[in-house]
C-alpha cells in the first residue's frame, strides 16, 4: 500500500466515525487543508523532478477528489439522519383527544334580518342603505312631516344639530331612494333606528326596522297585502292570518297596522301571555305612498302610486322567539346567545 492508498483509507476511517456535521468539517480541514497530511504532501509535488511531479500531482488530485466524495456522502448521510430524527419526534399521536371546536350562534336580530332579506329579495325587492346620522329633510320634511306637525312627537328624536338627527325610522332610505333614482323603485332598508326612549322590557334608544317601498305605475293596496301576508309568514314559518286596522302616517294615505294572529294562542286563550287575550299582534304600519312624498322626491303623483311598510325586527324577533325583554339583545349573555345555535342560515 503507498502512502496516497494509506492516507484514502485512514481518511475514509475517520470519516466512518464522525458523528456530528461539525466534526465532519472539522475533520475535513485537518485532512485537505494546507496544514494537515495532505496538505503536506501537496507542498512536496513541487520539490520533485519534472518527470515525477506530474505523475505524482495526477495520483494527488485523484485521492483528492476520492476523499472529497467520501465526504460528501457522509455528510448527506448524517443530514438525512437529522431529518429522520426530526421526524420521529414531531410524529403526531393520532389516539391523543381532540380538542373541542365551540360553536357561535347568529345574533337573533341578525338572523331575522337575513331571513327578512331573503324573503323579500325573493320578491323582487333590493337592498338600500341610507345613513343613520340624518339630515332633517330626509327624515321628517320629505315625508310629509312639517317642522311644526303634531307627527313628529311619534318620534321622540335625537337632535345632533340643529337639523341633523339620528334617524327616528328607516323611512328616510325612502326619500334618499326616490331622489337618486327614476320610478320604478322596490327596496328594502333594514338598519338601526334611535328614539329617546327610556330601556325597559319593550324599549330601547337604538332599535331595528326594516323598511320596503315599491312605486311603480300601478302597485296597488293589494299588493301591498300580498306581499306583507308572504312576509310574515316566511318569518313565522307558517301561513299566519293577518288583519289590516285604518292608522295614521304622515307619508301614506290610506295607512295602517297589519297585525297576525297570534303566534303562542292563536286567539284561544283569553289569558295568553303574548297576546293578552286579543288574538292579534301588531307587526308592521304601512300604507299607500302619500301623493305629497312623491312629489317632494320628484315623482308625479298622477303618473306612478305605490306601498310602503315598516316593520321592527326587535318585535319580530320577540315574537318568534318569545322572548319577553328587549334587553336580552343587547346584553351579549353566551346564555342567551348559545340558544340560537344551528338556527338560520
Ligand atoms: N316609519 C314608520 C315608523 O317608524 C313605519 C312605516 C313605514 C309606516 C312605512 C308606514 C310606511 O313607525
Amino acid at each position: 500500500m503507498n502512502d496516497l492508498d494509506k492516507l484514502h483509507k485512514q481518511a475514509c476511517d475517520k470519516i466512518k466515525h464522525a458523528k456530528t456535521l461539525q466534526s465532519l468539517q472539522e475533520l475535513k480541514a485537518e485532512i485537505l487543508g494546507k496544514a494537515g497530511s495532505f496538505g503536506q504532501m501537496l507542498r512536496e509535488v513541487g520539490k520533485l523532478p519534472r518527470d515525477v511531479r506530474k505523475t505524482r500531482g495526477a495520483e494527488l488530485n485523484q485521492v483528492k477528489n476520492a476523499i472529497e466524495s467520501a465526504f460528501e456522502l457522509a455528510n448527506q448521510a448524517l443530514q438525512n439522519e437529522l431529518v429522520q430524527q426530526e421526524l420521529a419526534r414531531s410524529r403526531y399521536d393520532v389516539t391523543l383527544p381532540g380538542r373541542r371546536t365551540v360553536w357561535g350562534a347568529m345574533h337573533p336580530l341578525r338572523l331575522i334580518e337575513l331571513e327578512a332579506i331573503h324573503c323579500l329579495t325573493a320578491l323582487g325587492f333590493q337592498v338600500a342603505d341610507g345613513p343613520q346620522l340624518e339630515h332633517d329633510w330626509y327624515n321628517f320634511e320629505a315625508l310629509n312631516i312639517p317642522e311644526n306637525h303634531p307627527a313628529r312627537d311619534m318620534h321622540d328624536t335625537f337632535f345632533v344639530a340643529p337639523r341633523i338627527v339620528l334617524r327616528t325610522h328607516t323611512s328616510n332610505v325612502q326619500i334618499r331612494t326616490m331622489v337618486q333614482q327614476k320610478p320604478p323603485v322596490r327596496i328594502i332598508a333594514p338598519g338601526m333606528v334611535y328614539r329617546r326612549d327610556e330601556v325597559d322590557p319593550t324599549h330601547s334608544p337604538v332599535f331595528h326596522q326594516i323598511e320596503g317601498l315599491w312605486v311603480d305605475d300601478k302597485v296597488t293596496f293589494a299588493d301591498m297585502k300580498g306581499v306583507l301576508h308572504r312576509f310574515i309568514s316566511y318569518l313565522f314559518k307558517k301561513e299566519v292570518r293577518v288583519r289590516f286596522r285604518p292608522s295614521y302616517f304622515p307619508f301614506t294615505e290610506p295607512s295602517c297596522e297589519m297585525d297576525f294572529g297570534c303566534v303562542l294562542c292563536e286567539g284561544t286563550l283569553t289569558t295568553c301571555r303574548v297576546c293578552r287575550g286579543r288574538g292579534w299582534l301588531e307587526i308592521a304600519g304601512a300604507g299607500m305612498v302619500d301623493p305629497a312624498v312623491l312629489e317632494s322626491v320628484g315623482y308625479d303623483p298622477e303618473a306612478v302610486q305605490g306601498f310602503a311598510f315598516g316593520a321592527g325586527i326587535e318585535r319580530i324577533a320577540m315574537l318568534r322567539f318569545l322572548i319577553d325583554d328587549i334587553r336580552l339583545f343587547y346584553d351579549n349573555d353566551v346564555r342567551f346567545l348559545q340558544q340560537f345555535r344551528g338556527q338560520g342560515f
